[in-house]
């Protein structure tokens, strides 16, 4: 697969292979401060030896089973105080591929930006943007989709599509990434940000839904009310209160302890 197999305007029409790097997000915000790549680059790689996943966790990937990437956007468009706009346009293009390819499942975005498959993690997305007064200059789209793996060793909250019964190649799922990322980008620069951020609650976990949450002083049952443009969440509580929160300040409680 080369980036002639992408019907897109821009997206993936500059493709770097890698078979193997320390973490694709890494490779291209170095190859930016090098280079002039086109807005749609794309960096890919069969493996990441040190792939970063948010607040400083660590993602993982098998060699030639998974798909890790990273795309650059430049959404000057787009105001820094509403960047959470970009979190949601990469989460509504994943959710989008798997609803497709795997029709049966549940497919759901933890806020805010986990994408499951009945509950169990698939996907995760790291977005580092770089901001030069009021304006986003680029950002970095980093994803990791689990499409061939089989183990997890030992992590019960993760799957892969192949174990979710996803009987087709990585390549076509590449293919339907990149073409439904630019679709999600180019709805978000016409169409706007509260457009994009209605499908997004449309996809959310825990709407209309209740769920139990932990935060810093208990744990609750709750529903999502919404996710603000700065990414802040609220959740009404069963009784009443809205508490709201920015990210990792507040728990899903998505399992049961195996333990009892
Ligand atoms: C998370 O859920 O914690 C986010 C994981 C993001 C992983 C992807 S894989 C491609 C890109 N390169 C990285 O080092 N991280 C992101």
């Amino acid at each position: 697969m080369d980036s002639s197999s992408f019907n897109t305007l821009f997206t993936g029409k500059f493709l770097i292979k890698l078979d193997e790097v320390d973490s694709t997000n890494n490779y291209l915000k170095e190859y930016i401060s090098n280079n002039k790549p086109i807005e749609g680059t794309v960096i890919l790689a069969e493996v990441q030896t040190a792939g970063r996943g948010q607040m400083g966790t660590t993602w993982q990937s098998q060699q030639g089973e998974d798909i890790t990437l990273s795309v650059l956007y430049r959404p000057k468009f787009i105001e820094v105080s509403k960047q959470f706009a970009l979190s949601a346009m990469a989460s509504l293009a994943v959710h989008d591929l798997l609803t497709d390819l795997l029709p049966t499942r549940k497919i759901e975005v933890k806020w805010p930006n986990d994408i499951l498959i009945d509950r169990k993690k698939v996907c995760g997305i790291l977005i580092e943007n770089s901001i030069r007064g009021s304006q986003l200059q680029h950002s970095i789209i980093g994803i990791g989709l689990n499409v061939g793996r089989m183990l997890f060793e030992g992590n019960y909250q993760a799957t892969s599509m192949r174990l979710e019964g996803y009987e087709g190649g990585k390549e076509f799922v590449l293919k339907r990434l990149i073409e439904g990322l630019e679709k999600y980008y180019l709805t978000l620069k016409n169409k706007g940000n509260e457009f994009i951020l209605n499908k997004y609650h449309d996809v959310l976990l825990g709407v209309n839904q209740e769920l139990s949450f932990t935060d810093k002083d208990e744990t609750y049952i709750g529903k999502v009310s919404k996710v603000n443009l700065d990414g802040q969440i609220e959740i009404q509580t069963a009784c009443q209160r809205v508490k709201k929160y920015y990210h990792k300040e507040v728990k899903f409680n998505l399992f049961r302890s195996l333990t009892f």
